[in-house]
């Protein structure tokens, strides 16, 4: 199965006060998604931005809204988050204390299913979930904040979880978040990631050439 290699700039880093704008030049310089970052207090020690910005800006763009819920128990807000135009709704293992349950809503909300675990969480506690979600999504930072520094050994998380991916024959989609960088983006790559998710990395200078310069180094991967 070949792997298609994606860039999913995250807002959180974008200026609010540009958001749409913003969103045209992440558009127009070729990004796949756009990952959007919900944190409520609790999950994470920040807040960030919840349903009223995703209804506000989804008819700025078509790109893929992938949203990445922060949030405690979040069964409790995946339809309103998809009716605001979420596409991918991934959750945190972590987060949730019925992981079936909260598959189930968001399977029943025709959204794409994703799960998330942080750095200290064991790759392997995803695996009975590997047939219903499409995207797992390692933390490469202890989520809260963009501009921290990439965690080394969440690379090998990725290495171990694209093996077994492979090795049986799955459909699922790595995805990576924190830390990611042009001068580390061919390591993180060649861990097994295939969707980046970068914030500070895009939106500090100039958004359109730097997601060119990401794009670039993931076409010359594939
Ligand atoms: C952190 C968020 C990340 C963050 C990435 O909790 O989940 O998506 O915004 O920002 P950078 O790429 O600057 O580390
Ligand atoms: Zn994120």
């Amino acid at each position: 199965m070949s792997i298609v290699y994606k860039l999913a700039p995250s807002i959180l880093a974008a200026d609010f006060s540009r958001l749409g704008e913003q969103l045209n030049e992440l558009s127009e310089a070729g990004a796949d998604y756009v990952h959007i970052d919900v944190m409520d207090g609790m999950f994470v020690p920040n807040i960030s931005m919840g349903i009223p910005v995703i209804r506000s800006i989804r008819p700025c763009t078509e790109l893929f809204f992938d949203v990445h819920l922060m949030i405690e128990e979040p069964e409790r807000y995946v339809r309103r988050f998809v009716e605001a135009g979420a596409n991918n709704v991934t959750v945190h293992l972590e987060a949730c204390d019925d992981m079936d349950k909260t598959l189930r809503e968001i399977e029943r909300c025709k959204a794409q299913a994703s799960i998330s675990i942080n750095p200290d969480t064991d790759v392997k506690d995803v695996y009975p979930y590997l047939d219903r979600v499409k995207m797992i999504l390692l933390m490469s930072v202890y989520p809260g904040y963009g501009g921290q520094k990439l965690i080394d050994s969440v690379l090998e998380k990725a290495k171990t979880l694209r093996q077994y991916i492979t090795d049986n024959s799955l459909d699922v989609d790595i995805e990576m978040d924190g830390g990611i960088k042009l001068d580390n983006l061919d390591t993180v790559i060649e861990s097994g990631v295939n969707v980046v998710v970068a914030g500070t990395g895009v939106f500090r200078g100039d958004i359109a050439s730097n997601v060119k310069a990401f794009k670039e180094h993931m076409h010359n991967k594939s």
